[in-house]
């Protein structure tokens, strides 16, 4: 049988600081039952300690799914992480991570691909594995989004909080794992979602401070009707693609931008809504880490052969979705 990558365990971190819609109200013109029925938040995790960022969560998140699945650092070969806020420009947030899990001669590096990221860097790392290149692989999503939110704009702010999620993919010979994939980028969507200054084409300066231009920018209904489009059409891709029916779903894994938008896809794939991945209520939009999350939290739901679809879509405009089959570690190691 051929390799393929399998997830082998899961873990997430979200800091512990909760920042409630009724704190939001006090911060901008707005109401619970706005942000509820338009989003479906209800709160939103902040990281508070000035000495911490995107790299601290990306390490507790690694480490608890070391943890959890019995690995030890050593079999990291390789480690990638997807993030929209880096801990610096350069070195890589991945380079930063390996010191702190002591993992020393991995190659790492990141993912940029906003919302999608998680999804891209997953693909990456299973189709290394697939190659017979690496054996064992961290994948880390996380974002510290409080980090470029403007507190003032009710647009944004409302959406978005902090966290962090890793997978540890592994080879397998059994048959069930990461199966196929659909991936794709619509440079278009460039002007609609991006942050402006920090980048070598408006680096920082006073004006740019100012301005509030190291702050997400985001046209929501124009973000919104593409999310929805994509989200939906890339699993119409995939499932014609490879000729999965839909009654073969058995989980649905999406990013968590806006319930509608995760409403919308579970519509489409006609899934009940207690087989489809939702904490959006508790965490907001998490970016890199929104997948990586969910897969913790309903990971000990997944019987062995159970059929998951990941999807995304996020700032390019990037979208994609990911067919997967369950692969239980205990049933592996047998
Ligand atoms: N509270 C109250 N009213 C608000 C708020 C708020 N927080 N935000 C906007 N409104 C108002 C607007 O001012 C507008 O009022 P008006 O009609 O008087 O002008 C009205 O609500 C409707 O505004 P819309 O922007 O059309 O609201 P919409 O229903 O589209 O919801 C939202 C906005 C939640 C941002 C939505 O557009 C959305 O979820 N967009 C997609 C987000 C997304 O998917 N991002 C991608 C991933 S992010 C990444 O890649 C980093």
């Amino acid at each position: 049988m051929k390799t393929k990558a399998y997830i082998a365990t899961t873990g997430s971190y979200v800091p512990e600081y909760i920042l409630s819609n009724e704190m939001i109200c006090k911060m901008v013109d707005t109401s619970d039952e706005w942000i509820q029925e338009r989003c479906g938040v209800k709160e939103r995790r902040i990281l508070k300690d000035k000495d911490k960022a995107t790299a601290f969560m990306a390490g507790e998140a690694a480490q608890s799914a070391l943890e959890k699945g019995n690995i030890d650092k050593s079999e990291i070969e390789v480690i990638i992480v997807a993030t929209a806020t880096p801990e610096h420009t350069f070195p890589s947030t991945a380079s930063i991570v390996s010191e702190r899990l002591g993992i020393r001669g991995a190659f790492c590096f990141d993912v940029s691909a906003a919302c999608s990221g998680f999804l891209y860097a997953l693909n990456i790392g299973a189709r290394l594995i697939e190659s017979n290149a690496y054996n064992t692989i961290l994948i880390i999503g996380a974002d510290k989004m409080s980090s470029i939110m403007d507190y003032t704009n009710r647009s944004t702010c409302v959406l978005f909080g902090d966290g962090a999620g890793a997978v540890v993919l592994k080879s397998t010979t059994s048959g069930f794992g990461i199966e196929e994939s659909i991936l794709e980028t619509n440079g278009s969507g460039y002007p609609n979602l991006y942050q402006k200054a920090g980048g070598s084409l408006f680096p920082a300066t006073v004006e740019t401070v100012i301005n509030k231009e190291h702050s997400i920018s985001m046209n929501g209904p124009a973000v919104f009707k593409m999310a929805v489009e994509n989200m939906v059409g890339c699993c119409q891709k995939l499932l014609e693609k490879y000729k999965i029916p839909k009654s073969n779903v058995d989980y649905l894994i999406p990013h968590q931008a806006n319930k509608r938008i995760i409403t919308a896809t579970a519509d489409f794939l006609e899934m009940d809504l207690n087989k489809v991945a939702i904490n959006i209520d508790k965490y907001g939009n998490t970016t890199c880490a929104s997948i990586p999350i969910c897969l913790d939290e309903w990971s000990h739901k997944f019987k062995h052969g159970d059929r998951l679809i990941l999807c995304a879509f996020g700032a390019g405009y990037t979208y994609g979705s990911t067919f997967v089959t369950w692969n239980s570690v205990l049933e592996e190691n047998v």
